[in-house]
């Protein structure tokens, strides 16, 4: 059999995500200072028989926030329930979820700073007494009754911390942020991935994938099962150099990482605002993208890249990024 993949194994590429998803501390790869600093505090709660103080993780999409959140549930030994702060609609909703914990179970409200307001404040007591003031009926026949819940632990995650309400923030007992990774990082988590899907990689291809990987694992991953892709179908026992080439360039996917999304943002900035600087609002217009969708999804690792900068007037982009795009002789007077 030539196919560098067993054929007889045809898992749906769910199924190999959450394979991927690292199952201990171990495994989970970089981020040392946050490890280090959970390591105490849950070794510590587990000491005095306690669930932990509600962590909010912050960072980018990708970097692992969700797989953080499972390792503290399974280093504590308890189930950890997911929700996401748009699916909690109501007081109700959040009494549903609340009511059904168990002792000690985890909490993870992915995107917590989209949560409603009218249901933040039914979270407050939760987090702090664990209890629910529920109101029943209306008018002067509405009177109140109150929960009294479990011990849990919430674990927030967010990609816009900023736009949480500060009493939200307060409550929780730390805050981490997780940061881009590092080459070397990267590269572990490509090997430790394809040992999973099976696969060889050659060296020289897990350095060219980790480097194009924007330094975030999901991209990694996502990255070398594309090259898994073309290895494959032309018949290689290995990911070669060659195919890993040929996979990001079929992605569109440059030598910095950056992919077609990046460099229409980066173009628009400098062809139609000069490089800027420009409100964010504006160049969402010309380059027909959702804001939010720049803030979360380009804008982190333009700016990791130095590509573009944050003025107090806005976006600009940097000579980086005309020498980058091979457009320095467009480059405006602030750059000469
Ligand atoms: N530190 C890490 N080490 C190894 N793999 C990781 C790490 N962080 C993330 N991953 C991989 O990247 C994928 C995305 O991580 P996830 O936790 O879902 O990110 P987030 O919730 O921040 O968007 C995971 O499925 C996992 O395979
Ligand atoms: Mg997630």
């Amino acid at each position: 059999m030539s196919s560098i993949i067993d054929k007889t194994k045809s898992p749906s590429e769910d199924i190999l995500d959450s394979a991927l998803r690292p199952k201990n501390w171990s495994d989970y790869v970089g981020q040392e200072k946050i490890k280090e600093n959970l390591r105490v505090i849950l070794t510590a709660a587990k000491q005095r028989n306690q669930s932990p103080d509600h962590l909010l993780f912050y960072g980018n999409s990708g970097l692992g926030k969700t797989t953080l959140a499972c390792l503290v549930a399974i280093e504590m030994g308890k189930q950890i329930r997911i929700t996401s702060g748009p699916a909690i609609e109501r007081a109700g909703d959040l009494a549903a979820i609340l009511t059904n914990l168990s002792e000690g179970d985890v909490l993870f409200i992915d995107e917590i700073h989209r949560i409603h307001k009218t249901v933040e404040e039914y979270i407050y007591p939760a987090m702090e007494e664990y209890k629910l003031n529920l109101i029943l009926g209306k008018g002067p026949m509405a009177r109140t009754m109150e929960l009294k819940l479990p011990h849990f632990t919430i674990i927030g995650a967010t990609t816009r911390p900023g736009m949480l309400s500060a009493p939200l923030r307060n409550r929780f007992g730390a805050t981490f942020q997780l940061n881009f990774y590092k080459q070397d990082d990267i590269e572990k988590i490509i090997e430790r991935s394809a040992k999973i899907l099976g696969v060889n990689v050659e060296p020289e291809a897990t350095k060219i994938i980790a480097k194009r990987s924007r330094f975030t694992p999901r991209v990694a991953n996502r990255l070398l099962k594309r090259a898994r892709d073309f290895s494959q179908v032309e018949g290689l026992k290995t990911i070669t150099k060659e195919a890993s080439e040929k996979a990001l360039a079929s992605l569109e996917v440059d030598e910095m990482g950056l992919e077609y999304g990046d460099r229409k943002i980066l173009m628009a900035l400098i062809e139609k605002f000069n490089g800027g600087p420009v409100g964010l609002q504006s160049l969402a217009a010309v380059a027909l993208e959702e804001e939010g969708t720049i803030l979360d999804i380009y804008e982190p690792y333009l700016l990791q890249c130095g590509f573009i900068e944050r003025t107090p007037k806005g976006r600009v982009a940097s000579r980086l990024a005309y020498e980058h795009l091979d457009m320095i002789h467009l480059r405006p007077n602030r750059l000469l």
